[in-house]
């Protein structure tokens, strides 16, 4: 076991929708704590840090677009194993795909536009966290 910290965004999609509480229910629910949380619409200039491993991909710039397009809730969990877990809470990246019981599986789905909408996002291993929390919660 290691206690972790893991940067959860819940999506301009997953905000409108008005599923931000959802989503943080289930994450407390599952046992891990909230250490910081904000709303915000991020700057392409963010997401463009954010997203620096899938920039060249043909979905890099309809993701930006996609993900600047309104409010998101960045959140900041702690717990042992919380990355590994919130990817587990999360689903498959493709809400049709995605598991029932896991958020996308659970609340997301196919808007007939390519996989993008999906709701929550969620880091992927401690050094994508340390440089995510970085780029969302500077001099956390
Ligand atoms: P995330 O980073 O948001 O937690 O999701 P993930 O690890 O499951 O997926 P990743 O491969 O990192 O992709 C990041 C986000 O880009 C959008 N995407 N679109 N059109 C496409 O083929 C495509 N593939 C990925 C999704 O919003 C995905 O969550
Ligand atoms: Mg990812």
């Amino acid at each position: 076991m290691s206690t972790e910290r893991s940067l959860v965004l819940v999506k301009p999609d997953g905000y409108a929708r008005g599923l931000t509480g959802e989503v943080l229910r289930r994450i407390e629910a599952k046992g891990y704590v909230l250490t910081a949380l904000q709303v915000l619409t991020p700057t392409t200039e963010m997401l463009a840090a954010h997203y620096a491993e899938h920039e060249g991909k043909p979905f890099f710039e309809p993701l930006v677009a996609f993900m600047s397009s309104g409010p998101v809730t960045a959140v900041v969990i702690e717990g042992d194993n919380c990355i590994k877990g919130f990817r587990s809470l999360a689903g498959a990246t493709n809400p049709t795909e995605a598991a029932p019981g896991s958020i996308r599986g659970d609340l997301g789905r196919d808007w007939g536009r390519p996989v993008q909408e999906n709701i929550v996002h969620g880091s992927d291993s401690p050094e994508s966290a340390a440089r995510e929390i970085a780029i969302w919660f500077p001099g956390l």
